[in-house]
């Protein structure tokens, strides 16, 4: 029997004004994040790293080209990029655009799904169901040109690799995986613990999937950066991300959290959105500059 629900046209007229301001104001909001994390040894300078992810770059999106573009004034020592660039055909050069100040910076990256499929439209409820494991794929993205632009201008993919950089005179040691998300995570390529010659570890991961995060632990990365999350996208003023579309808690779904003794979290929302679902509420797109800084 198909029963009808009477929604009040108060009710119905706020829905309507959220959506708009979510669409219309809040996905171009862009803010910066600046956030602090004690990770280096003693006596080492203080080291500044940008953390983008999730651009979702598709043509005719010129305010976060020119946003994402200004982010070089800040200089940053080192530039993160956690994947899901593109949001459709046509991306690449928009991604390329938005990115090119940053990419004279040293850098190092790692790709998302969205990377590689383009999204498809699907029903916004099923966001909120729980996860069946099921992935939907749209047509392949060019991820080789993006990927060749970025190594092309000095960037590291770090898919499935490790490597060391000197960054203002302290060693950094970074490694990444392939796509959780897709279950396309092998750590076991990168597995090994962090040499005790080096000051830090980093490990890259587009989506913060506990299992993964737990291995760079156990391998002694002192910092791991995500994005995936869009910080839930739609948040709740009060009660905050509702989901996080993967295994991690709701309350790690954006910004810097512990994950063990040892190990940092830091989760971006990310700068865009799906094409299918071009809203955020609650929730801005940004990018993070991490302050690293002695621990104790
Ligand atoms: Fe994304």
């Amino acid at each position: 029997m198909l029963t009808t629900l009477a929604v009040p046209a108060g009710v119905a007229g706020l829905g309507v004004a959220a959506t708009s301001y979510a669409w219309a104001i809040e996905r171009k909001a862009f803010r910066l994040r600046r956030v602090e994390v004690p990770v280096l040894p003693a006596g080492a300078p203080a080291l500044r790293v940008l953390h983008v992810s999730d651009l979702h770059a598709t043509p005719g999106q010129p305010w976060k080209v020119r946003w994402v573009r200004r982010l070089a004034e800040l200089e940053p020592d080192l530039v993160i990029d956690t994947g899901d660039n593109l949001g459709g055909p046509g991306g690449v050069p928009v991604a390329l655009e938005a990115l090119e100040p940053l990419l004279s910076r040293p850098g190092a990256f790692v790709p998302g799904s969205n990377d590689w499929f383009a999204p498809r439209p699907k029903n916004p409820a099923r966001y909120l169901m729980p996860d069946t494991g099921r992935r939907i794929h749209g047509d392949p993205l060019p991820w080789g040109e993006l990927r060749n632009g970025f190594t092309d201008a000095g960037w590291v993919d770090l898919t499935h690799r490790r490597t060391t950089l000197s960054v203002r005179g302290v060693s950094v040691e970074i490694a990444g995986v392939s796509d959780a998300h897709l279950r396309a995570d092998h750590y076991e390529r990168v597995a090994g613990p962090v040499d005790s010659a080096i000051d830090v570890g980093l490990g890259l991961s587009h989506t913060p999937e506990p299992r993964v995060l737990d291995a760079f632990a156990a391998d002694g990365f002192r910092l791991v950066l995500s994005g995936h999350t869009h910080g839930g996208q739609l948040r709740v003023p009060g009660v905050g991300a509702l989901v996080t579309n993967c295994g991690l808690d709701r309350r790690r779904a954006r910004g810097l959290s512990r994950w063990t003794d040892e190990m940092w979290l830091h989760v971006s929302a990310g700068l865009g959105t799906s094409p299918y679902a071009p809203v955020r509420f609650a929730c801005p797109p940004e990018a993070t500059l991490l302050t690293l800084v002695p621990a104790g």
